[in-house]
């Protein structure tokens, strides 16, 4: 019998014990990692359940307290504001998000007031929760026009930040926006209010339940692949994100995120800079599975999250943020 020589190198030693395992570990995830989504909905005293997205609700302002405290208290940095807008408020050209008393800005403005800086707060930039066609931008014979959308944007982005906002995210793709906007911040007064770019924005069919969450999804009209990336895509990916970067971006955004982990790691090697990975609407539907609070695949949630954290991402958006006591456990 040949002694001594059989394998000398074993790689199942260090995943014996568990403090072994722990010791090697690679990748960990910690609050400071999640960025909490919020769905808005006007009215008094209402916490909507949301049905395509079992555990995730929308609240009046009233209501918002709690869910803030919550976030703060765990050591979120940041949540991520999104309005449920009624449709009687909106029209071709979304003008309730030039609207400073709209329930975006009634929300910023109640959050800063009460929390100071305890926690960042994120808006999005783009029409879609406020076009009666739910597209990002102005339509014309069914294209959405660049240059006019952006100069909507700018004035959206403006407004945000003059209620507090910290960070604008422009979820438009549109071209040129983010270096317009930077401009128009800091000529107005706001150099430090920050820009997450959705730079790598694919035309997803992930995105539906959201659509249902802020009120668009039966009204768009076709699909938003003229601004979106094409999902055959990924060296298309380097051109929006260096241009991005270019124009004053301060953070990219990869989205969705679980199908394009070959995206966010692409993106994380070759730029220096903050990436960020959206485990959007439908991803968290599939992982919730129709199931009451969302949480019966705990296991698999955090292998998806730890996922996205292998890959590159700096942070995740995902809307189990409010539940990561029971997923990181
Ligand atoms: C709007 C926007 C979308 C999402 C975030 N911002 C939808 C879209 O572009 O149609 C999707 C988020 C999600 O699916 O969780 N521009």
């Amino acid at each position: 019998m040949i002694t001594g020589k059989y394998p000398s190198l074993r790689l199942r030693r260090s995943r014996k014990n568990d403090w072994s395992r722990r010791l090697v570990q690679e990748n960990n995830l910690s609050p400071n990692d999640f960025i909490l989504p919020i769905f808005l909905i006007d009215g008094k005293n209402k916490k909507q359940l949301i049905k395509s997205m079992p555990g995730v609700f929308r609240y009046t302002l009233d209501k918002l307290s709690p869910i803030v405290e919550k976030a703060i208290k765990n050591r979120l940095p940041m949540i991520a504001l999104f309005p449920y807008t009624e449709k009687k408020k909106k029209n071709i050209i979304g003008s309730e998000a030039l609207n400073e008393d709209n329930l975006v800005c009634r929300a910023i403005q109640l959050i800063k007031k009460r929390y100071k800086n305890q926690i960042g707060i994120m808006c999005d930039v783009a029409l879609d929760p406020y076009t009666s066609h739910g597209h990002d931008g102005l339509l014309k014979s069914k294209y959405v026009l660049n240059d006019e959308t952006v100069q909507i944007l700018i004035r959206q982005s403006i407004l945000q930040a003059e209620m507090g906002c910290d960070v604008l995210a422009p979820s438009d793709m549109m071209d040129g926006r983010v270096g317009l906007i930077r401009k128009s911040l800091d000529k107005n007064g706001y150099k430090m209010t920050q820009i997450l770019s959705y730079a790598v924005k694919y035309a997803s069919s992930f995105y539906g339940p959201f659509r249902d969450a802020v009120g668009s999804k039966g009204l768009l009209k076709s699909d938003k692949k003229n601004y979106q990336m094409d999902f055959k895509n990924s060296t298309e990916a380097f051109r929006e994100v260096a241009l991005d970067i270019k124009e004053g971006a301060d953070m990219v955004m990869v989205k969705p995120g679980l199908p394009y982990l070959d995206i966010i790691k692409l993106v994380k090697e070759n730029f220096k800079i903050p990436v960020i990975a959206y485990q959007v609407s439908g991803e968290y539907s599939l992982l919730s599975n129709g199931i009451n609070n969302g949480l019966v695949n705990k296991d698999i949630i955090l292998e998806s999250l730890i996922a996205l954290k292998r890959s590159g991402a700096n942070a995740i958006v995902s809307y189990y943020a409010d539940r990561l006591d029971k997923i990181l456990e």
